[in-house]
């Protein structure tokens, strides 16, 4: 019987998780099913003990659910216990063990498929929550010359700086702090885009040649994504790619098998 996996979240309807999981399958011979399932959001952890009673051998986590997972686990890989958040579960010997794929999966698309090298050079993180301490630690392990993290609420950036001081050179501010510094990479983590906004950026931040990087994705450009393109930044890249890696990334945790993303991410961009 194939092994089971699945990715929890809520909603969940929409996930392409599902279809990625099965062409990774397809390509690597694995024999896995994988599943969306969706987990009321008043019992998480009773959705995951239900799936390993039911045979489930790893799973995925997405909102809201990733700092539950990482409450839930037995054990974390360093990375997840950095990122304060879990978005994979091995189910082993009775234990769960959590890790957090995600910012290797950003890392992955941007210097590997985006050919875009971070080491030594500036790099803007807009955005304090979540979705931006998860990509944080793995960013700095590349050694920019500067990590600098602007957000709505300065103080969250910030703190988020402090508790990554020791990894390399981060520091936190406000967006409006950012006037007079320009960046090679940009990276959107905020949720903006989410309702079409974009935050506040002053003039200048993207350096010539500068790499427009959103977390998000959907049809056409996300609003962060649009409002570099009105400034002139023709090197942009939406959140698809991430998805993918972080996928691959997850697959190879469970499987020991690397799946190769480019085809994957080129039917994803098609359909
Ligand atoms: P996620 O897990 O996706 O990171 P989150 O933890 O709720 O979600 O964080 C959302 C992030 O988007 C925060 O940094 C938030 O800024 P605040 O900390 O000031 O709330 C940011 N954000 C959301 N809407 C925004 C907007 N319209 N403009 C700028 N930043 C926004």
């Amino acid at each position: 019987m194939a092994d089971r996996y699945c990715v929890f979240g809520n909603p969940i309807g929409h996930s392409k998780s599902p279809a990625i999981h099965a062409l990774f399958a397809q390509q690597t011979g694995e024999d896995i099913v994988y599943e969306a399932r969706l987990a009321p959001t008043d019992s998480f952890a009773a959705s995951v003990r239900e799936f390993v009673v039911a045979g489930g051998r790893g799973a995925n986590v997405t909102v809201p659910f990733k700092e539950e997972a990482f409450r839930l686990c037995d054990a974390h890989s360093d990375r997840a216990t950095l990122a304060g958040a879990v978005n994979t579960l091995s189910f082993v010997d009775g234990r769960i063990l959590g890790d957090n794929t995600d910012g290797a999966g950003l890392v992955r698309d941007l210097v590997f498929n985006l050919k875009t090298p971070l080491s030594a050079r500036r790099i803007l993180l807009l955005g304090a929550g979540g979705a931006a301490r998860g990509a944080t630690g793995t960013m700095l392990e590349r050694e920019p010359a500067a990590l600098v993290i602007a957000n709505r609420t300065a103080a969250k950036a910030e703190d988020l700086a402090l508790h990554f001081a020791d990894l390399g050179p981060v520091s936190g501010c406000g967006f409006a702090d950012l006037i007079g510094e320009s960046f090679d990479v940009v990276v959107n983590a905020t949720s903006a885009s989410l309702g079409g906004e974009v935050p506040p950026l002053p003039e200048g931040v993207f350096s010539p040649d500068a790499m427009a990087y959103d977390m998000m994705y959907g049809k056409g450009d996300t609003a962060f994504l649009a409002h570099a393109r009105q400034l002139g930044v023709d090197r942009l890249a939406d959140g698809l790619g991430m998805l993918v890696e972080q996928a691959a990334e997850a697959f190879f945790v469970w499987r020991g098998v690397r799946p190769d993303t480019a085809p994957v991410l080129d039917a994803l961009r098609r359909a």
